[in-house]
């Protein structure tokens, strides 16, 4: 957060606590802040007093070291341990910053526990002279560690951040050291950048230059926000403009983060930051250069470093979209909000033609690529986690219309395998976010093998989205809750059109096709209906609140079904779930079942019907405690001689059939959660976006 305004520090304190508030789903374990002790401008017009002619050089002796705070537990731990301090150390809040250039962070701990040394900002040492917050991994922070530690620097926490400041002070320290002209904050930063390797999204303050703040990312996703408070086009010019942001407009707030969530209540008008790229904002102003790390023709490498110009672009998402509005849970709001995200994902994309013209999907993000996608010699989904299951339902319809062979990676498994990709095959990238850096780097790994590279995702303007060939947002809107919900399901309706869209209009296909459609418009309507199982899966959560253990059986379409209804199950309600494929139960999960264990059957129609009438009939035969879903009026053909708990479902397509037998299981897992007392929306250990491998 970068000002050239008159702002009180309380002020100051509210945006970048809210920031951090819409920035928590991102991870929540430890959080911490920096601000400025006092108006350093002021400071500067002192120093000048007593030494007009080496201005710069009084400011940097005589400018107060940064405050920083820093709190284990989540952002409400942090906001009341700050305002203690600030009470007890008789900081004003109202004290009033012509500029300033504030940074703050929540933390989802990779290297060390969480507790306030291992929280951000990181620090170069005793009197704060670097800070950084980091999104990321440093891999090679142990190598940087051992050298910093033989030039005389201690370390504090067990993170692979602090490598970071520490590299910054040390390069400062060497150019002044060497004397000559003043090292620039933004040259510190390119030096300390050209050590680094990993991922990560930077943000430097330091004692050395008030009022400045350069941020740099290669990896993780960073965005510049800009509000302008009076709006000056006076010159003719507009804000996408390439060369906007080097005017200096007066006056400015600037807004640097991970995502736009913590932006968009202040401004919608913002810019990507690109990998390798440096954003220096200063009293206003932003310059951006370029930093490009390559191998030279002898191994070693080589950095090249560009001044560029860049257009704003404007976010189109609402402030209501990121508050939880009369739910109490994001993820109940996210459950129930469904009809309507599944609605948009199908906005003009489905054409349901006139009397002579056929039912038809358009997906904008393909049409070029079509061909080149029917001719592929197979079609890879890759993704983790619910994206993962989104798609594994998806690839039976994909495989019927297409004909193509469609096989299923896990993000992470495939590069540990480094298994075959083809120029010949297309690659379907699948990610709410767009920035989870398994399937980042399984997509890196496809562009080097000369796949077709096609992203499915939920955010525009996201890593995945900006470096496939092409590609389908879902258009979910923002979702905020860590298990993810709304997304599922209008990921698995966008991989129905894609199927729809690669399967052409084969003759063959058409009665199938047009169905297919049919039940896509309606599909709002029976999601609705379903939801009203609420108190039902109320009242089920409350008989299976003390379990230990969840079984979910599944086959077929309805396989992705049971991955994922025992997914969110686990990652919410904290209670172990497996997801079965109905067909291996004989194989082992058999050995499981008694009296006891709790049984999840999915038993709609489709072509798997009947074989799970047999599962059903097996599992009654050794005592399984059974909740069976069926389709509405079948429960009397799926309670074969048992007493099973039936829950009955509208009947769609069975190929979108898993958007509704989705949604009781994604309500019983949320009401497991409420009742078991535990975070529904930031479950222990996890994180909504995982940016790290
Ligand atoms: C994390 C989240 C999951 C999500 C997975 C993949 O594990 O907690 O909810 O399914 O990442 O995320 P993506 O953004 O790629 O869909």
């Amino acid at each position: 957060l970068n000002y050239n305004v008159n702002r009180e520090r309380s002020y100051i304190l509210q945006v970048l606590f809210n920031g951090l508030r819409r920035l928590e789903y991102r991870g929540y374990d430890s959080a911490g802040i920096s601000i400025d002790d006092s108006d350093v401008s002021s400071l500067t017009i002192s120093a000048d007093l007593k030494a007009p002619q080496s201005s710069s050089i009084s400011l940097t002796v005589n400018s107060l070291p940064p405050l920083v705070f820093r709190q284990e537990g989540n952002i409400e731990s942090l906001v009341k341990s700050v305002y203690q301090e600030v009470a007890e150390s008789q900081i004003n809040l109202e004290e009033s910053f012509s500029t300033h250039a504030g940074i703050a962070h929540t933390r989802w701990a990779t290297h060390g526990e969480p507790a306030p040394r291992n929280s951000h900002p990181q620090t170069s040492g005793p009197g704060n002279e670097f800070l950084v917050v980091h999104n990321g991994v440093i891999t090679n922070y142990e190598v940087l560690k051992e050298t910093l530690v033989r030039h005389g620097f201690t370390f504090e926490s067990e993170t692979d951040t602090e490598v970071i400041p520490k590299l910054a002070k040390y390069v400062f320290d060497r150019a002044n050291e060497e004397g000559g002209q003043t090292v620039t904050f933004s040259q510190v930063v390119l030096e300390v950048m050209r050590h680094l390797e990993g991922a990560y999204a930077l943000i430097f303050k330091s004692q050395h230059y008030p009022n400045e703040l350069i941020a740099c990312k290669r990896g993780s996703p960073l965005l510049l926000g800009v509000k302008e408070l009076v709006e000056d086009l006076s010159d003719g010019s507009s804000f996408n403009d390439d060369n906007f942001l080097s005017k200096n407009r007066q006056p400015k707030e600037l807004f640097l983060s991970s995502d736009a969530n913590a932006v968009v209540e202040h401004t919608k008008k913002v810019l990507v930051i690109e990998d390798g790229e440096v954003v220096h904002l200063k009293d206003g102003g932003v310059t951006i250069l370029k930093f490009d790390k390559e191998k030279g023709k002898h191994g070693g490498s080589l950095s090249r470093v560009a001044s560029i110009q860049r257009a704003l672009s404007v976010l189109e998402m609402e402030v209501e979209q990121i508050n939880k509005g009369n739910y109490e849970h994001y993820m109940q709001k996210e459950i129930h909000e469904q009809p309507e995200s599944l609605t948009t994902t199908m906005r003009g994309r489905l054409i349901r033609g006139g009397s002579c013209k056929a039912k038809t999907v358009l997906l904008g993000g393909l049409k070029d690529h079509l061909k080149t996608i029917r001719r592929s010699r197979r079609i890879v989904f890759i993704g983790c986690g619910t994206s993962y299951n989104a798609a594994l339902s998806s690839r039976p319809i994909l495989e019927e219309l297409s004909g193509i062979p469609v096989t299923m990676e896990i993000a992470s498994d495939l590069l540990d395998r480094q298994g075959p990709i083809y120029r010949e095959d297309t690659a379907v990238f699948v990610s709410q976010s767009g920035e989870t850096a398994d399937t980042l780097h399984a997509l890196e790994y496809a562009l080097e093998n000369g796949a077709l590279c096609v992203g499915i995702t939920n955010t525009v303007g996201s890593a995945i989205a900006r470096n496939t060939h092409c590609g389908v947002h879902i258009n979910a809107g923002c979702e905020i809750g860590v298990a993810s919900t709304k997304a599922y399901t209008s990921q698995i309706v966008v991989m129905a059109m894609l199927a729809l869209a690669i399967g052409g209009d084969a003759i063959s296909n058409e009665a199938r096709r047009e169905a297919i459609i049919d039940s896509l418009f309606d599909l709002p309507n029976k999601v609705r209906e379903v939801l009203k199982l609420d108190e039902e899966m109320k009242e089920l959560a409350k008989l299976l609140i003390a379990e230990q253990s969840l079984l979910v059986f599944g086959r077929g379409y309805n396989y992705a079904t049971a991955l994922e209804g025992a997914l969110k199950v686990k990652e919410v309600a904290l209670m172990h779930s497996e997801g079965i494929l109905a067909g291996e139960m004989k194989h082992g999960p058999l050995a499981l079942v008694d009296e006891n264990l709790p049984i999840f059957v999915i038993a709609t129609r489709d072509a798997c019907f009947s074989k799970q009438q047999s599962v059903i009939q097996q599992l009654h035969a050794r005592k399984g405690r059974l909740v069976v879903m069926c389709s509405k009026g079948d429960a009397a053909s799926v309670c074969l001689g048992g007493s099973s708990r039936v829950v009955e479902v509208p009947q769609v397509v069975d190929c979108l059939q898993p958007v509704v037998n989705i949604v009781p299981l994604q309500l019983l897992a949320y009401h497991l959660t409420v009742l078991r007392g535990f975070n529904v929306d930031q479950p222990r250990n996890l994180a909504k976006s995982v940016t790290t491998q």
